[in-house]
């Protein structure tokens, strides 16, 4: 018994008591079945006949249909024919005689999910009807998950509102439907892997997998077995075959992230994958071959690299086929009040959030140095700090804000005669590219002057 009320506890688990329709012109038998499936917790109804069941499914919103296959007016085939016809999703389970196993095949191919032999005791029944929920769950599930993750990274689920962003969508749309090595640049948080994800996703490889492997985290002596896999005792550990990431990529994607970290030698090593279509398991002679569409992504100055020969200059023309260079945000600032409004709806939790214009003008006067990824993650802060819906500078953090950042005249030690404006200048100066550790462009940035600006001052104040 026990047994039993535990296999209906897990079919109905998380579902509504199931409606089943069960058709059979044994009397007895339909009596014996309605009873231990009632028990079982199904909601029962009986047919005597086909004629009678098909007219009570169009009746009735059934989730199982039991059919017998010998009745006297219409087949049970004939009723699995009429049923799955007009219902692609309803669970259908016919029963047989004894030794008629064609008949059984026969009705799978028609569309049944399962069949039952006569006699069958209760257990049977129920493991058969577990079985067929079950499986539909999954597909259910399977399904929903496909769409979320398809939809997940349609472009309207991205913000691009300023051109810069709208030129990255239209060559990132473009580029998903050809085969060419991607390369995505940007500084850290600009939305890299957002649009690498976009471009699998919006590609005749969606069905297929997309594999990231982030080079920089995976252990040096592990790159090459993670990326081409490796034959049973290639090393010590090696104790089966194992498929590389580039193999199960196979008829999808690969997103090398953070590319300009790949180690010299892997670096020959990928280059030779991108010509060739192939390579060897570490360990293994035996050649794969692969159809794998490569995404590649930095934040680093790869020419800079190749330059100082920490890159290959030939693996980078492979890469580099489409290049999409996503600005960092300070320079579309444009942007920030929608992604302020994408990340509202985001962590909002369903609660109406306003924003006053004068806190977006103050976000839109901060630098982000950590790009989107910084924005997202001080929305999601002031949202959950914010004590009501009207979200102003107060909730802005002080670092953010520059509230507090005025600069206080007292620090300065003016003497009693004055000061000349050019030394104030240069302290500030000084004190910033200290700051920066001698960075340029970022002390111009936190002077908010130009870069060219500074360089000149820098010469004018003797400071290079
Ligand atoms: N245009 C955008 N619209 C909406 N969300 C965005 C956008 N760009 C980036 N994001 C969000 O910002 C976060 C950072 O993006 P992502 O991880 O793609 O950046 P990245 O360039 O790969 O950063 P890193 O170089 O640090 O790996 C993610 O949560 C992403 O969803
Ligand atoms: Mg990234």
């Amino acid at each position: 018994m026990g047994l039993k009320d535990e296999t209906t506890t897990r079919i109905l688990s998380g579902r509504n008591e199931l409606n089943l329709l069960l058709i059979d012109d044994d009397l007895n038998l339909c009596k014996v079945l309605a009873y231990q499936l009632e028990k079982n917790g199904f909601n029962v109804s009986t047919a005597r006949n086909g004629k009678e069941g098909i007219s009570l499914f169009s009746k009735k919103p059934f989730d199982i249909v039991i059919t017998d296959i010998q009745m006297p007016d219409i087949s049970g085939i004939d009723v699995l024919r009429k049923i799955r016809n007009d219902n692609e999703k309803v669970i259908i389970i016919i029963i047989t005689a004894y030794g008629s196993v064609e008949n059984a095949i026969e009705a799978c191919k028609l569309g049944a999910d399962d069949y039952l032999t006569k006699p069958f005791g209760q257990e049977q029944l129920l493991f058969v009807i577990e079985k067929a929920v079950q499986i539909q769950q999954l597909q259910d599930e399977n399904a929903l998950l496909k769409q979320e993750v398809v939809g997940k990274y349609k472009f309207d689920n991205m913000v691009a509102n300023s051109a810069k962003m709208q030129e990255v969508l239209k060559l990132t749309t473009k580029v998903a439907l050809s085969n060419a090595a991607v390369l995505i640049t940007g500084e850290s948080g600009t939305g890299k892997e957002l649009i690498a994800r976009a471009i699998h996703y919006n590609s005749p490889r969606k069905e297929k997998p997309l594999i990231t492997v982030n080079c920089p985290s995976i252990p040096e002596n592990l790159l090459e077995s993670e990326l081409f896999g490796h034959v049973k005792g290639a090393f010590t550990g090696a104790i089966k075959d194992r498929k590389g990431q580039f193999e199960q990529a196979d008829g999808g994607s690969i997103f090398l992230d953070e590319i300009g970290d790949l180690r010299n030698d892997l670096q020959a090593k990928l280059l030779r994958v991108l010509q060739e279509k192939e390579f060897q398991a570490v360990g293994g002679s035996n050649t794969i071959k692969v159809d794998v569409r490569i995404i590649a992504a930095t934040n680093r100055n790869l020419e800079q690299m190749i330059k100082e020969k920490n890159f290959r200059e030939d693996l980078y023309y492979r890469l580099n086929v489409v290049p999409i260079r996503i600005a960092p945000l300070r320079d579309r600032k444009e942007d920030i009040p929608f992604l302020v409004d994408f990340f509202i709806n985001k962590y909002g939790e369903g609660k109406k959030f306003k924003i006053s214009s004068e806190a977006i003008k103050n976000l839109q006067n901060y630098e982000w140095p950590g790009n989107v990824r910084e924005l997202e993650n001080i929305v999601e802060r002031i949202l959950a700090l914010a004590t009501n819906s009207e979200i102003t500078i107060a909730n802005i953090p002080d670092h953010v804000s520059g509230r507090f950042y005025e600069p206080s005249v007292t620090t300065i030690n003016i003497p009693e005669g004055g000061i000349a404006l050019d030394t104030i200048e240069k302290m500030a100066i000084k004190e910033i590219l200290q700051r920066t550790g001698g960075n340029r462009s970022k002390t111009a940035r936190m002077l908010q002057i130009p870069r060219h600006v500074l360089l000149y001052r820098l010469k004018k104040y003797g400071l290079e």
